[in-house]
């Protein structure tokens, strides 16, 4: 067991900070740059329809897997390393009416629990950003499990080639970014993995959804009863989170000159 002194001198890991953010579910129309509008111009690049099994690798809250299983009727899977985003998604395809489409599970991307050549389609937004390790590893994982034909599509952060130092030493610091992208960052990583890039759209904004954005009074309130104690608590509690937190809103503050973002779409090769 580590001691209390020992665990506040290790740093916060991604785990632990999305199961803080986990508790904010509730407010938050989406944890990606270009929020719902990019998740829909994201699925559109993917073109699921109702005849398709999709993933949602590192699902957060179940936002997207639940605008995919109602919108195009495919049957989804969600998974993310964090038991909270999982407990919150299972939470909200229940309350949304849409459990017999949706499976959730807590899963891990670099050993995903699924067969080979299973999925028509896979999306992952704002995950490979923040995934420590080895990034094309775990992409290949994701390969892995989608059939030939199949489109892998990914919404990620960019930060301008010519952004100041400052932004680069902020990054670093955040438990929630681990190294940055480029567009072109983005797209060698891609192919590396063995994908073929069929499309990719690039926003020179960062267009970070807005909290509370449409949830409603009764949604506000929710919140406040349920889940503004619990996040309270644990920033009283652990001053690396309360430090996380402020490089968070620093970054929010500099991304809106220097960050954009870019979704791409490959396509696993088909079998010769
Ligand atoms: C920025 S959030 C994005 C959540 C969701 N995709 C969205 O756009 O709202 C990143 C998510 O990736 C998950 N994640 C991080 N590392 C992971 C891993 N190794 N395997 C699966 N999920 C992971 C986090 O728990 C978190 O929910």
């Amino acid at each position: 067991m580590i001691a209390k002194n020992e665990k506040d001198k290790k740093p916060i890991g991604t785990r632990e900070w999305y199961d803080f953010v986990g508790l904010l579910a509730d407010i938050l129309p989406a944890i990606h740059p270009g929020g719902p509008d990019a998740t829909r111009a994201l699925l559109e690049m993917c073109g699921p329809d109702a005849t398709s099994r999709v993933l949602d690798v590192g699902c957060g809250s179940g936002n997207t897997a639940c605008t995919i299983a109602d919108d195009y009727g495919s049957h989804v899977y969600g998974i993310d390393i964090s038991e909270v985003m999982i407990a919150k998604a299972q939470e909200r395809a229940r309350r949304q009416g849409l459990s017999g489409k949706l499976e959730f599970r807590v899963a891990d991307v670099f050993d995903l629990p699924f067969e080979d050549d299973w999925f028509d389609v896979v999306v992952l937004e704002s995950v490979l950003t923040p995934l420590p390790g080895d990034k094309k590893q775990a992409l290949k994982e994701i390969v892995r499990v989608v059939r030939s034909g199949g489109k892998v599509g990914a919404n990620e952060g960019t930060v301008d080639p010519g952004a100041p130092p400052e932004i680069m030493v902020l990054l670093e610091a955040h438990p929630a970014f681990q190294g940055h992208f480029t567009p072109e960052k983005l797209r060698d990583l891609f192919e590396r993995s063995g994908l073929e890039v069929v499309e990719m759209r690039e926003a020179r904004e960062i267009d970070i959804p807005q909290a509370t954005k449409g949830i409603g009074l009764g949604g506000l309130l929710k919140f406040m009863v349920q889940a503004y104690p619990k996040l309270v608590l644990r920033l009283i509690r652990d001053h690396r989170i309360r430090e996380a937190q402020k490089i968070d809103n620093e970054i929010t503050k500099i991304s809106k000159e220097h960050m954009g973002y870019a979704l791409i779409v490959g396509q696993k090769p088909m079998k010769k």
